[in-house]
C-alpha cells in the first residue's frame, strides 16, 4: 500500500490557493501547512462556540467538549491516558514550565543530562538549573556526523541523575534517535526521560505510551494543527512534580504544567489533527483502534517520505560546495536536510525562492549542535525540509533548483 498524495493533497487547502500555486515548499519543519479538518473546527469554533467553555449552556458545552475530545483522541492515538495529554502556548513554553517544576522538585547533588543535539528549546531552559546549584552534564553529538551515541550516554547517567533530555529527531541534523533504547538506559540508571518529538511528529504520531519517555512534546503547529505546544507527561512524574497552576487545579493532571489560560479555540481545533489522522486511516483502508491506525499512517507517511528523500541526500552528498549534516541514508533520516555552505545560506534561501522553491537559511535555534559541528551560525545551513504531502515532482523541482544555485 502506498500513500495516496492526491488525497493527502486534497485535505490541505494551501494546495488550492492560487497565491501559492507553482511554489514548493521545503520549509515544513518551520511550520507545516494547516489540514482542512483544524481550519474547519478552528472557524466553526470561532463563529459558533466562543464562550467560556464548560458552563452549562449549549454553545459553552460544545466549546469545553471538543477542548476534551481534541486530548482525548490524541493521547489515544499516542498510547497515553487522556489527562496525560496537555496543552501549552508553544513546546519552548511547555519546558520552561516543566524545568521549573524540576528545580522546585530536585534535590542538592541532583544532575540532570542535556544534549548539544537539540533546538534550544529543550536544551536552555535545563541548562538554567545549573544557576539553582544542580549539575547539568552535556551528551555530546559527534562533530562530524552530529550523531549521539548511547554509549556515551551511559558513561554520563549514575544514581545523581534525575532527568536526561533529547531530541526524538533534531531540527537540523534529522537523524532519528532511538528513543526507547535512550529511555531503557536512562530509567535503568532511576532517571526520567525528556524527548523532544518536534521535528518527528510530523512525520507519524509516536505510540509515546509504548515507546516510554516520561515527557514527550511536539508543536502541533508543525503537525498540521493549529499553534499549540502538546506535552505528554506520564501520569506518575506529573503526579511528583510540583504543581505549576493555579493551587486548586493541582488534582487535574493536564492543568498542573499549564499555567496560562489555554487557547480554548486551538485546543478544540486540534481535534482536527485527529481527523486528519483518522481521515487517512479509513481512506488507506488501515483499522483498528487508535495507537493501530496513527500507527498505520506513521508507517505510509514514513514509506513515502524516504523514497523521496534519498535522491536528494544522493544529490547533496555529492556536491563539493555543499556539507551535508548528518546521516547521509533515508532510513536513519527524517525528510529534514540541512547544508552548511561556504556562504550565508540565506543567500541560497533567497535564491532557491527566485525558483519557486520556499526554503529557510539561518541557524534554526540550532546554535549548540551547529557550532559543534564546527559550522558557522551566522552563516548558518540552508534547510530543505518535507512531509509526506510533499511529491516527487515538487523534490524534482527542488534538485533542478540546487543544480543551479550551488
Ligand atoms: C526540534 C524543535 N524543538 C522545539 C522547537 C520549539 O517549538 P515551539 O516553537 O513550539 O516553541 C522547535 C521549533 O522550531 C523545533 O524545531
Amino acid at each position: 500500500m502506498t500513500l495516496d498524495t492526491d488525497f493527502v493533497r486534497a485535505q490541505f487547502p494551501a494546495f488550492a490557493e492560487p497565491s501559492l500555486v507553482g511554489q514548493a515548499f521545503f520549509e515544513n519543519a518551520g511550520g507545516s501547512y494547516t489540514c482542512a479538518p483544524v481550519i474547519a473546527r478552528l472557524e466553526r469554533y470561532y463563529r459558533q462556540r466562543k464562550v467560556q467553555p464548560y458552563a452549562p449552556y449549549a454553545a459553552s458545552q460544545l466549546a469545553g467538549a471538543e477542548m476534551d475530545e481534541a486530548r482525548a483522541r490524541l493521547a489515544a492515538m499516542m498510547g497515553v491516558a487522556a489527562d496525560e495529554l496537555s496543552f501549552g502556548p508553544s513546546t519552548t513554553q511547555n519546558t520552561y514550565v516543566l524545568a521549573q517544576a524540576f528545580r522546585q522538585w530536585m534535590e542538592p547533588g541532583d544532575a540532570i543530562i542535556v544534549t548539544n543535539q537539540d533546538h534550544e528549546a529543550n536544551s536552555g531552559p535545563w541548562r538554567r538549573l545549573a544557576d539553582a546549584g544542580f549539575e547539568v552534564r552535556e551528551w555530546k553529538i559527534n562533530p562530524e556526523s552530529g550523531l549521539l551515541d548511547p554509549a556515551d550516554l551511559e558513561n554520563l547517567l549514575d544514581d545523581r541523575v534525575r532527568l536526561v533530555c533529547f531530541p526524538h529527531c533534531s531540527n537540523v541534523v534529522g537523524a532519528i534517535n532511538p528513543v526507547v533504547e535512550i529511555t531503557a538506559l536512562a530509567h535503568a540508571a532511576g532517571a526520567f526521560v525528556c524527548v523532544d518529538g518536534v521535528s518527528y511528529a510530523p512525520h507519524g504520531l509516536p505510540d509515546v505510551g509504548g515507546m516510554g519517555p516520561d515527557i514527550y512534546l511536539f508543536s502541533a503547529y508543525k503537525t498540521y494543527g493549529p499553534h499549540q505546544g502538546i506535552m505528554v507527561i506520564r501520569r506518575e512524574l506529573g503526579n511528583l512534580l510540583p504543581n505549576q497552576a493555579h493551587y486548586f487545579n493541582a488534582g487535574t493532571l493536564y492543568k498542573r504544567f499549564t499555567p496560562a489560560g489555554p487557547d480554548h479555540a486551538q485546543v478544540a481545533a486540534s481535534a482536527g489533527m485527529a481527523d486528519y489522522i483518522d481521515d487517512l486511516a479509513a481512506h488507506h483502508g488501515i483499522t483498528g483502534g487508535a495507537v493501530t491506525r496513527a500507527a498505520g499512517v506513521h508507517d505510509l507517511m514514513r514509506a513515502h517520505e524516504t523514497a523521496l528523500l534519498q535522491p536528494l541526500l544522493d544529490f547533496l552528498k555529492e556536491r563539493n560546495s555543499a556539507r551535508l549534516i548528518g546521516p547521509f541514508e533515508a532510513e536513519h533520516k527524517a525528510p529534514t536536510v540541512a547544508v552548511a555552505l561556504n556562504r550565508a545560506a540565506a543567500e541560497a534561501a533567497a535564491q532557491l525562492a527566485g525558483h519557486g522553491i520556499m526554503a529557510g537559511g539561518g541557524d534554526f535555534y540550532a546554535v549548540r549542535p551547529l557550532t559543534a559541528m564546527g559550522v558557522d551560525p551566522e552563516r548558518g545551513v540552508l534547510r530543505l525540509s518535507f512531509v509526506h504531502y510533499t511529491t516527487r515532482a515538487e523534490v524534482d523541482k527542488l534538485l533542478t533548483a540546487l543544480d543551479d544555485i550551488l
